[in-house]
């Protein structure tokens, strides 16, 4: 059976792939190609936690205020909902997915995620969102806490200068010259890797079962077809044993 055919494969809307890996190694990419091959909803949660650092930062609290932070987040709403090629991301109602990618939204992401009342939250929240299978969900964290079980694990990855200059090529062609240098991309982006990768909740490591994906040297033609060769796989596996695994 080829790849294409299972995209319409019942088995496939049950599923879930969990993606994880650092910042800039091309996540949202792979999972929203994923998801179009395989007919899976795309939820990428790094929004989530962006949307909650967007309110925290409105609201002028620090950021290392954990408890204060809890409190935000007992009144806060935040919902993710897929598009055709993104999500859409409401934070107590209000359409604010042109507003947290900025740098310092990106930082204060970094920050508040940290923090194990804030994740315990969203994990939650995407626990449910996830419950039926049939996702693709992209993070930092899926495979390891948010569904250890998920059928397919990837962790993707590159070398940080690498991811630096992607993140740098992305913006300089969105417009006029950066104001940033490339160098500061990859500093930013070391910063952010160290909090993820050394936070004492829930930091960012491949699960022991996730097939890893180094895109260092691979061009995005290439991370896709392994990618969805990961996939197709795995499926295969599944269709031969003779259904899906439990999706949580
Ligand atoms: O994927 P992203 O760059 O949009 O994520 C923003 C921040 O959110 C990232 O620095 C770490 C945090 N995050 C997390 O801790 N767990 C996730 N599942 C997703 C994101």
């Amino acid at each position: 059976m080829s790849a294409s055919s299972f995209s319409s494969f019942p088995l496939a809307r049950k599923i879930i792939v969990a993606i994880d890996g650092p910042a800039g190694a091309g996540k949202s990419t792979i999972a929203r190609h994923l998801a179009r091959h395989f007919n899976l909803l795309n939820l990428e949660t790094g929004a989530m936690y962006r949307a909650f650092a967007l309110k925290a930062l409105r609201a002028d609290i620090p950021l290392q205020d954990s408890q204060r932070l809890e409190a935000l987040a007992a009144e806060t709403v935040i919902r993710l909902e897929p598009g055709e090629e993104d999500n859409r991301v409401l934070l107590d109602g209000e359409d604010v997915t042109g507003l947290i990618r900025n740098q310092m939204v990106t930082d204060a992401a970094s920050q508040v995620s940290v923090w194990p009342a804030i994740r315990a939250w969203l994990v939650s929240l995407q626990q449910r969102m996830g419950a039926e299978g049939g996702v693709v969900m992209e993070g930092r964290d899926i495979g390891t806490v948010v569904f250890p079980h998920a059928e397919v694990k990837i962790f993707l990855d590159a070398a940080p200068e690498v991811r630096g200059l992607r993140r740098y090529d992305q913006v300089a062609q969105l417009g006029p010259a950066p104001a940033i240098q490339p160098e500061e991309v990859i500093r930013d982006l070391r910063a952010r890797d160290e909090r993820d990768r050394n936070r004492a909740d829930s930091p960012l490591k491949p699960a022991s079962d996730a097939v890893l994906l180094d895109s260092t040297h691979l061009t995005l033609d290439e991370v896709v077809a392994a990618a969805e060769a990961i996939v197709t796989a795995k499926l295969a596996q599944l269709h031969h044993d003779g259904g899906v695994g439990h999706a949580s």
